[in-house]
């Protein structure tokens, strides 16, 4: 059975609720373009806002990673995983959260004990040395434990979040015989899981306590199975094995012979049929995530080249193999099979048409160069043939020569309006860092979507949405340019709502119910059995997380600033609170 299956199953029998993956791209989450983790989407409840689903949750989540792009092609790296995750919110801690995954690991599993080591907090900080932890391993009969400290110890995802000292499992990936004593830095030792004790909030006021004491445990699921399967490359895993062969198969070279060329086509597909057949409905583009899609897609299509892979469509038969052998967890790929297809294709041909010529101007380019290729001729490259930097830094290494991407980077981002995070690539605490402003424009995202529905068509539908303090955006369905009219009086709509000094209430209901009630909401099938629901008087009412302000009166005044193309057939509005 599957590592996946074998996990949801355990964790369902110790009385967790399987939830389902949310979409890749974030819901209301501004300072990250990717989920990158399975609690990314969790925030709000680990910050103690009650889950529809209860206290104790299992899912496995689809993440997304690029900070590292230049690290795809070795044996472990991936740009899209699925993290096996179980969660207490205010239910159990540390005893019960280590005994489970004892159990899992040598019962389910069928680990050895000797094979298992850990490690636990050492303290710093004024946070005290975790030695209930050490205890219960103790008790298991794991004496393999090393006490380090914050560095490796201590869990937080970015700068401010809920946070918490942690266990890390390691397993013993060798044939060696298992030493007696366990030394972290000894790299047959590899981390297989991590519980997260996440009892604090940290952002630059320091360290507060949660309300409640929760664990976040956290599983990579393509690790663990090559750990299983006792494969010390990934790739050759049961998990992408079947991909490798078909890639080798429409290449004139063998795994062999070009292993990381392989790698990056079937990871850069692999991630780019998630984010296609994701419900946010990304496309390539220039900016934010479709930027990121479209270097995955044109990075892979290079290297197809360098395999000389003939075939017209090979994009589409990988990406349909994909499809198949994720359509059972993740229903939308099958859904969405057209879109991802169609997509892959069209920004195939695309760049076909430039990539050519871009590489007989870099041939051109490279005779003049000495060491480093400098930020203009990379920008040209990139403006006129469509290279992202990775690709020309690529193509520089070859021929050993260095770019100056950091120059690149300036004047890329002078001319590009790239948001804030997609140039840091950075994860920093989610839904936790709200601020007030921020709830405002969530409450105004809103009366923007009621209001769009009343002066535009009823049958506009959010597409996307983006916050930051300083301004909302967002994204929706609809087949034309916006009049100035009827931006006139969409902002004149959602003012009047605003000064009619609005209650918002929020209410849990059965999915069924909130759906019959008509409520709107982007992803039905993303949400649990039972759901909260926000409505604001008798003028929206929507499936939401929250948070949301109490009064409409609170929002001060709506304004438009910029009404433009998203994608096809989809707007985007930039708005403003003043
Ligand atoms: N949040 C922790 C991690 O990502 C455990 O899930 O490792």
């Amino acid at each position: 059975m599957n590592l996946k299956d074998l996990y949801i199953d355990f964790f369902v029998s110790k009385g967790h609720k399987q939830i389902p993956s949310a979409p890749v791209v974030p819901e209301n989450d501004p300072s990250v373009l990717f989920n990158t983790a399975g609690m990314q989407p969790l925030i709000p409840y680990l910050m103690g806002q009650p889950h529809p689903y209860g206290t104790r949750l299992v899912d496995y989540q689809k993440c997304i990673r690029t900070n590292d792009l230049e690290s795809i092609g070795d044996k472990t790296h991936h740009t899209f995983f699925e993290m096996l995750g179980n969660w207490s919110l205010g239910d159990y801690f540390k005893k019960e959260s280590i005994n489970y995954s004892f159990e899992f690991l040598t019962k389910v599993l069928n680990i050895p004990i000797n094979k298992l080591a850990v490690t636990v907090f050492n303290g710093e900080d004024g946070i005290p040395k975790d030695t209930e932890s050490a205890e219960i391993w103790k008790n298991l009969g794991i004496n393999k434990i090393a006490y380090l400290g914050k560095e490796d110890n201590f869990w937080i995802a970015g700068e401010a979040g809920p946070c918490g000292p942690d266990t890390e499992i390691f397993y013993f990936r060798s044939d060696d015989e298992v030493p007696d004593n366990f030394d972290p830095n000894d790299d047959r030792w590899v981390e297989i899981w991590n519980n997260v004790f996440m009892q604090y909030y940290k952002d630059n006021n320091g360290i507060t306590e949660l309300p409640k004491k929760n664990v976040d445990t956290g599983m990579g699921y393509e690790r663990v199975t090559a750990i299983l399967e006792g494969v010390n490359d990934n790739y050759l895993s049961s998990v992408w094995i079947d991909i490798i062969k078909k890639i080798e198969s429409l290449s004139k070279f063998s795994y062999e012979e070009n292993p990381e060329s392989i790698r990056i086509i079937a990871d850069h597909i692999r991630t780019s049929v998630f984010i296609l057949g994701d419900e946010a409905g990304i496309k390539p583009s220039n900016t934010d995530q479709g930027y990121i899609l479209r270097r995955l897609i044109r990075r892979a299509i290079r290297h197809a080249k360098k395999l000389e892979i003939e075939s017209s469509d090979w994009e589409n038969i990988i990406a349909n193999m994909i499809i198949d052998k994720y359509k059972k967890y993740y229903s939308e790929l099958n859904k969405n099979k057209d879109i991802i297809l169609d997509e892959l294709t069209k920004e195939k041909n695309k760049f076909n048409k430039t990539l050519e010529k871009g590489l007989r101007e870099f041939e051109k380019i490279i005779t003049n160069v000495d060491k480093v290729l400098n930020k203009d001729l990379a920008f040209k490259l990139y403006d006129t043939y469509g290279f992202p930097i990775e690709l020309t830094v690529e193509l520089a290494k070859e021929k050993n020569i260095e770019v100056d991407v950091n120059g690149f980077k300036e004047k890329f981002k002078a001319h590009q309006e790239l948001s804030r995070t997609a140039s840091s690539g950075k994860f920093k605490g989610g839904l936790a860092g709200d601020s007030d402003k921020e709830i405002k424009y969530h409450t105004a995202t809103h009366l923007l979507n009621a209001a769009l529905k009343q002066v535009v068509d009823k049958n506009v539908h959010q597409k996307g949405s983006n916050i930051t303090a300083e301004r909302m955006r967002f994204d929706f369905s609809c087949d034309h340019k916006l009049s100035d009219e009827e931006k006139q009086k969409v902002e004149e709509l959602v003012n009047n709502w605003i000064n009619q000094k609005i209650d918002v209430t929020v209410k849990e209901m059965s999915k069924e119910d909130a759906i019959k009630s008509g409520a709107e909401c982007m992803f039905i099938e993303k949400y649990p059995d039972i759901v909260t629901v926000y409505s604001i008087g008798d003028i929206s009412k929507e499936l939401c997380g929250g948070p949301h302000v109490k009064n409409t009166s609170e929002l001060g005044k709506f304004k438009i600033i910029k009404e433009e193309a998203s994608s096809a057939g989809v707007r985007r509005i930039k708005a403003i609170l003043e």
